[in-house]
């Protein structure tokens, strides 16, 4: 991977599904549909994508990281109409070849968006879709606030990705991206991640920014943007509210679609 790259933790990669992760796209799927899936991680999302089209249809997901491909292959080795490929959402080759083609949360960890819509428009055959789901990471709200020890080390995540060229508000950025690229009748909607404490999902959900924090600290810390100790502090900190004191977490996402002319 590049210098100034970013391993996402595959542990929260595999947790997620098409229906309640990427629920935009889980209402667009038919039986038949040709699907891209660029910056498919561990694969979990692209074999809810594979299982929505099968038996005709067909899925190939595209990740530049090979050790979460390897985990997805063979995570999903059963599913017939599923491949994985590396490739780079940068230089991608595809020419009129899907139905839809799709991205959630990997245009966040990139600092050339434009080009990334533009490849994954040359992609989709005329009257296709271009789909892609993201963060807004500034609008993300706790109730009760967390601890200020962690909102210092969250603002320094969050000034370290800026600092690498990644947009903290991607999501609100789509729609326009959407539009230079050509794509028409270009719509977006919110689709922010919601959990509450005593739901399914509130252990994984609410670990996500313990875990995000973890993976990424010797990055924060090499680059300057926090300290060791304020990191163990915030983590500390962290878990025990999250453990006793959270209600709910609300992660601001959107979902933009447009149409290929
Ligand atoms: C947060 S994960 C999202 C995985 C999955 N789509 C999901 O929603 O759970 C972001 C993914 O984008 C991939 N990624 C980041 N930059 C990429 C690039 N330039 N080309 C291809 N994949 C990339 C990462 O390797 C990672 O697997």
């Amino acid at each position: 991977m590049p210098a100034q790259s970013h391993r996402s933790d595959p542990r929260i990669l595999g947790w997620r599904t098409l229906e309640q992760d990427h629920r935009c796209l889980a209402e667009l799927l038919r039986p038949g549909f040709s699907v891209l899936d660029v910056g498919c991680g561990t694969g979990a999302i692209t074999a809810g994508i594979a299982r929505a089209v099968e038996p005709e249809g067909h899925v190939v997901g595209v990740d530049r990281d090979e050790v979460l491909l390897d985990m997805a292959r063979t995570e999903h080795a059963e599913i017939e109409n599923l491949q994985f490929e590396r490739g780079d959402a940068t230089a991608l080759n595809f020419r009129e070849r899907f139905d839809i083609v799709t991205s959630a949360r990997a245009l966040q960890w990139i600092a050339e968006p434009g080009l990334v819509i533009e490849n994954m428009k040359h992609a989709a055959k005329r009257g296709g879709m271009v789909v892609v789901l993201d963060y807004n990471h500034t609008q993300n709200q706790w109730d009760p606030e967390p601890p200020p020890e962690f909102k210092v080390c969250y603002d320094a995540f969050l000034a370290w990705r800026q600092g690498n060229g990644w947009d903290n508000e991607m999501a609100d950025h789509l729609p326009g991206l959407f539009r230079s690229a050509g794509l028409v009748s270009v719509s977006s909607r919110a689709q922010d991640e919601v959990v509450k404490r005593g739901e399914p999902e509130f252990a994984w959900q609410s670990y996500l920014w313990s875990g995000t924090l973890q993976h990424v600290a010797k990055q924060l810390i090499a680059a300057g943007f926090c300290t060791e100790a304020q990191l163990e502090k915030a983590l500390e900190k962290y878990n025990s509210w999250a453990k006793t004191s959270l209600a709910r977490q609300t992660l601001a996402m959107r979902a933009t679609i447009g149409i290929v002319p």
